[in-house]
Parts: structure tokens; sequence; C-alpha cells
């Protein structure tokens, strides 16, 4: 990046998340979640990452999320039969809201605010499970780096599971004219910059600070995870979407594209 460093891309994209959480607590969903989370086996985790949490075995384990954002999908570990669970995200606002969400619900996990290139020490080589899941790796300016910060909260044997989008959709424009024509270089070095408030339905003509959202390819993220010592035990794309309900569009075509993916990594002994 030419004249806007990683670290200013980082402090930026936490203002924008922190400005963008009221919207976030507004209406129904907020409130059926605030309900929801008071029962003991709640999980609002879809299918496919249940049953991959459940296949790497998630019951009686140590689990840490990075990027957990208001804290729901952490929680829903404990639905799982999680043992212990750490949510670590940059934005104060949205952690706000996961304390408040903890505050309901029968466990009691722990929510870090930390930038996730500066984690505390007592969060090293701690955990059996590291999950990332949708909507976090594109903020991260270095995905190599990125990668080996997550690898370092693993015990040797641990595993990452990551539930993402699949990187080959940033060559659309869901809103574009003809949303089915590739617009964007699968390539492109540069980040996409959006000015608004980050929202999952719609769009918002809210003013923020500026996000910075990083194409990373498929290759780069397998790589950065080898690289950081992490050895692939489970990779899987699927047709169906993950993402904001705009994508949804880009579902059920005769000509289908992959629209998200499930990696397993293992840590390797040093
Ligand atoms: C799209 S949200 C994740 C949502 C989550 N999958 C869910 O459904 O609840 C991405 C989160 O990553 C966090 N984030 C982005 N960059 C970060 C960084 N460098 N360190 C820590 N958290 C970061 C943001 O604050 C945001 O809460």
């Amino acid at each position: 990046m030419d004249t806007l460093s990683a670290q200013q891309a980082i402090a930026s994209n936490k203002a924008a998340w922190n400005e963008s959480a009221a919207h976030h607590k507004a209406g129904a969903p907020w409130q059926k979640l605030l309900a929801a989370v008071a029962e003991r086996g709640f999980n609002c985790l879809d299918p496919t990452l249940t049953a991959l949490l459940q296949q790497v075995g998630i019951s009686g384990r140590d689990a840490v999320q990075l990027g957990c954002n208001n804290g729901r999908e952490s929680l829903s570990l404990y639905g799982l039969g999680a043992n212990r669970v750490v949510g670590v995200d940059q934005s104060d606002a949205f952690l706000a809201q996961a304390v408040e969400l903890a505050s309901r619900s029968p466990h009691d996990p722990e929510f870090i605010e930390t930038d996730i290139h500066h984690l505390p020490e007592h969060l090293l080589g701690r955990f059996d499970v590291a999950l990332i899941t949708i909507g976090v790796l594109n903020w991260m300016p270095d995905i190599a780096l990125f990668m080996r910060h997550v690898a370092s909260t693993l015990k040797e044997g641990g595993t990452l599971v990551i539930y993402e989008t699949h990187p080959f959709l940033e060559v659309f424009d869901p809103e574009a004219a003809n949303p089915m024509l590739p617009v964007t270089s699968y390539f492109r070095r540069e980040p996409f910059v959006q000015h608004e408030a980050i929202v999952y339905e719609g769009t918002s003509d809210d003013a923020t600070a500026a996000s910075y959202w990083f194409v990373h390819t498929f290759g780069e993220v397998v790589s950065a995870a080898i690289a950081a010592g992490l050895q692939i035990s489970h990779l899987q794309e699927y047709p169906h979407s993950n993402r904001e309900e705009l994508y949804d569009r880009y579902e059920n075509q005769s000509a289908q594209l992959p629209m998200c993916y499930t990696l397993t990594a293992v840590k390797r002994s040093a």
C-alpha cells in the first residue's frame, strides 16, 4: 500500500465498525437475539459450520473466536458443548453488545478487545480450536501475517476452523446493472474503500470512517495457513451464500459460482 499503512487501515476499520455498531442493535433481530441467548443450547451457527465443528470436536474443548463481533457465535460454541470460550475483537462498541448478550446467557465467555495483530500473551498457545467466520479475513491487510497471529493462539495439535465467503465473489458487483458480469480483477491489490456504515442487510447512507476491504485469493489464504505452521486437514467449497442478502442472487444458477468455503488446519509441533 503506497499512501495508507496497514496500521492506518486497521485503525480506520476499528473506527468504522464502532460507528456502525448502533445499526446492529436497532430492530427486531437484536431483540430476538437477546431472548434467544438465554437458552443454554443457543446456537445461531448454520448447519454447515455446526456439522464441521462437531466433526472437529468442539465438545469439552477450549475455543477462541477471532473477530467475534457481537459474540453471538462465540456463545453458540457453548451450545455445541465447548468448555471455555474467548472472543476477540478490536471494536469496543461490538464487544459491549457481546457483554450484553453474555449477561442474558447462562454461559460465561471472556471477551477481549484487541487488534488480532497484538494479542495479549495469555492467549498464546492456549486453545484447542480457533474459529474464524464470515467476513473477517478481508479486513486484514496482510493475510500471511494475520495467519501467524491466529496460529499463535493454538496448542500443538489444535485446529483452526475457517468458514468464510469465497474470494471469487469479489470479482462481481451484486448491485451492478448486470450483476453476473465480472467487474474487478480477482488479483486486485488495492483495497475496496467504503465510507458508509457497515450493515448486513441492504445498504446505509450514514457516513463513517473509511473501511478497507482487502481481496485475498483462495491460494493466498491456503498458503498463509501453511506458512504459519498449519497442516490443512479439510477444504470444501459450497454453492450456498453465507454473506449479505445482496449475494443471494448468485445462488441456484445453472452455471454455479463457488460462494463460500470451509477450511480446517492443524497446528504442527514446532
Ligand atoms: C463481519 S464481522 C464478523 C461477524 C461474525 N462472523 C458474525 O456473524 O457475528 C468482522 C469483525 O472483525 C473485526 N475486526 C476487523 N479487523 C480486526 C482486527 N484487526 N482485530 C480484531 N478484530 C477485527 C471487526 O471489528 C468485526 O467485528
